[in-house]
């Protein structure tokens, strides 16, 4: 078996319809559909190599090696051991090594609300589909790359494209609980659309509450069901349509409802999880009376944080610029669409 070093690149997504809740926890299985935007910065490296052991390395964007909670280290054992399974399924048992060793280089600063697990697993997936693709003539597809990416964090699947992405079941879900029943496509490709995220970060502390632990409880929510049902019927087209159109308004109106709606479900399961905090309500707002008084093509949305992500058209991005930079302690970050995940030659 040919065991080469192999690096891939990735960067996050920002959902517009957001995934939260899973059909099936192990696979990560989301229970609807979701559909995101791939930002262009900030990156993370994943290089991975043949190792007699498993080992796992992590790097700071300052350069100092991050000290691995157990859990962390085994998150990326038990995604290796899922991407075997799935390559079994695939009749390719052994096309990477039985043991790996793993160097993540991150540039996301840590806790800033840009989720680097969505980087990581898409950038570990990349590695690993090219790793498989070398030791079999036979290469893997980007869609097999997703299926990886997103058994080792759902929202993943998405960054292994560039542009608008979506993160589909398959049409059977309903009774289909394979491990490859769920995957992303791409939606358009980054130059469809020149749209900008200004991200406003209010507080730079770590979440006490992942992702991970909170899809597990969402299906608690009394409201969970209604925006499954939502989704599946109405939303997650209706944001593919506005996408497709450039439609702006659509896009606001769809993106906010989904974000507000997913925020709703995961402050009312048990036990609650509130995300967003004062700043966050406080930005919101004003940014809905900027958006009323000056006609600017801007929204906004949240992921598992109070940081705020505001997507802009060209045309609003001084003055969305102007009104970030003017938040007391907050830190500003700028993204574009990206190109997702690559294999760095
Ligand atoms: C709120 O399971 O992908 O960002 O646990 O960090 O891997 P991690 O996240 P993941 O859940 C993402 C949830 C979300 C919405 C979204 O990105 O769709």
């Amino acid at each position: 078996m040919l065991n080469p070093m192999i690096t891939a690149r990735s960067t996050p997504n920002i959902a517009l319809i957001k995934y939260w809740g899973n059909r099936h926890d192990a696979y990560r299985l989301p229970a609807a559909d979701s559909c995101s935007i791939t930002l262009d910065t900030p990156s993370v490296e994943v290089t991975v190599e043949h190792s007699p052991v498993f080992k796992l390395q992590s790097f700071l964007p300052d350069g100092t090696e991050k000290v691995l909670k157990e859990k962390d280290t085994a998150r990326i054992e038990e995604h290796l051991r899922l991407t075997k399974e799935f390559l079994a399924k695939r009749n390719l048992p052994d096309a990477i090594p039985e043991s790996v060793s793993i160097v993540i280089r991150s540039a996301i600063p840590p806790a800033i609300g840009i989720a680097s697990s969505a980087a990581v697993f898409s950038a570990l997936a990349t590695a690993y589909s090219a790793l498989a693709s070398v030791n079999r003539a036979l290469p893997l597809s980007d869609r097999d790359a997703t299926i990886i990416a997103r058994l080792g964090s759902g929202s993943a699947a998405r960054s292994i494209f560039g542009g608008f992405v979506a993160l589909k079941n398959k049409k059977d879900h309903e009774e289909n609980k394979d491990i490859d029943s769920a995957y992303a496509e791409q939606i358009a490709p980054a130059n469809h659309w020149a749209l900008h995220d200004i991200i406003i970060v209010p507080t730079m502390e770590e979440k006490k509450v992942g992702s991970t632990e909170g899809h597990h409880l969402a299906q608690t929510s009394p409201m969970f069901q209604k925006r499954i049902e939502a989704i599946t019927v109405l939303r997650q087209q209706e944001c593919i349509d506005a996408i497709l159109k450039k439609d702006f308004e659509a896009l606001q109106q769809v993106t906010e409802e989904d974000c507000w709606d997913m925020h709703n479900v995961m402050q009312t399961q048990t036990p609650p999880l509130q995300y967003l905090n004062d700043e966050t309500y406080r930005i919101t707002e004003e940014i809905e009376d900027l958006r009323a008084q000056q006609h600017l093509p801007v929204l906004y949305t949240m992921d598992a944080g109070p940081t705020v992500h505001l997507f802009c058209e060209e045309e609003a991005l001084d003055a969305i610029r102007a009104y970030a930079h003017a938040q007391k302690n907050c830190t500003i970050f700028e993204a574009k669409v990206g190109q997702g995940a690559i294999i760095k030659e």
